[in-house]
């Protein structure tokens, strides 16, 4: 993947750590990993290992992202993207511009990313849901453009977390969080940080990701469940396993009902054979061509 120089991580002396190239070899490498190991119909014995649903690239890709998301981080990409300064699209030139991270390792078994929402959309439509709700699932990958504007994976998806207070086991590789040099901050690692008790969710800086950026960019557009949708839908530690209850108030309580209602639904249709087997998975074409940052 091809990146700007100051957006990538430094070594002390200011020079390109090598291993800190993008491990995964699509980001859709991610998206496979979080089905597997949501499956329903896990005992929790294999819940619980969840390391053996993540091969050594998985495992990379969470090693560089619990190390380099930390608050100051969070902010300055805040600061960057969310004043919309990346100019007009469409949404369906939004679709076509994601659509040109093309891996064409395996085209035969492939889908584009537009194929991808078109399938969530339609997913969605079948189970009987409104229009502004298959809609967002249209928009919710959407925000992986980040990748175009030259982040590095870890930036881009990944479990999200919040940044300033206590890291909860409940998030995958937690024992990661160590490098993140925001463990060493004791002002950071009580449970609520530099947050107040059931602050509510609007005012904790999770992890940055395609989350926030969609979330920011179609906010003016959506009915609120749907922006609560779109937000968290990588929050699998609070959505999934109930952590950071402390920091939530009861109205985002209730709005996770939607989340919950919508996550089932994001997962890639498989067809029999494939149920269970990741590596059969028909996966989205992501691959960042050169010269497209
Ligand atoms: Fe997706
Ligand atoms: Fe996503």
């Amino acid at each position: 993947m091809k990146r700007t120089e100051e957006r990538l991580p430094l070594k002390e002396d200011g020079a390109v750590l090598e291993e800190d190239q993008a491990p995964l070899k699509e980001l859709d490498e991610w998206d496979d990993f979080v089905a597997t190991r949501y499956r329903q119909g896990k005992s929790e014995e294999e819940f619980r290992n969840y390391k053996a649903d993540a091969n050594p690239t998985v495992t990379e890709f969470y090693r560089q992202n619990h190390k380099y998301q930390t608050l100051d981080f969070v902010l300055k990409k805040k600061a960057e993207y969310c004043g919309l300064k990346r100019g007009k699209k469409s949404i369906w030139e939004m679709a076509e511009y994601l659509n040109t991270l093309v891996d064409d390792s395996d085209p035969d078994t492939d889908v584009t990313q537009i194929e991808h929402l078109l399938q969530t959309a339609e997913a969605i439509r079948k189970d009987g849901h409104p229009r502004w709700f298959i809609l967002s699932g249209f928009l919710h990958d959407l925000g992986k453009v980040l990748c175009l504007y030259g982040e590095p994976q870890w930036a881009v998806v990944g479990d999200t977390f919040p940044a300033g207070c206590a890291y909860s086991d409940q998030v995958v590789f937690p024992e990661f969080f160590a490098a993140n040099p925001d463990s060493g901050k004791p002002g950071y690692q009580t449970p609520y940080g530099i947050y107040e008790p059931h602050c509510g969710l609007d005012n904790v800086h999770l992890s940055f990701g395609h989350d926030e950026y969609i979330f920011r960019v179609t906010q003016k557009y959506l009915p609120e469940e749907a922006q609560y949708m779109l937000r968290y839908h990588s929050f699998y530690a609070a959505h999934r396993h109930g952590a950071y209850r402390y920091l939530m108030n009861e109205h985002d309580e209730a709005m996770f009902e939607w989340v919950r209602k919508f996550n089932p639904l994001l997962e890639r249709p498989r067809a029999p054979e494939h149920q269970g087997n990741p590596a059969l998975l028909p996966r989205a074409r992501f691959r960042v061509l050169p010269g497209q940052n």
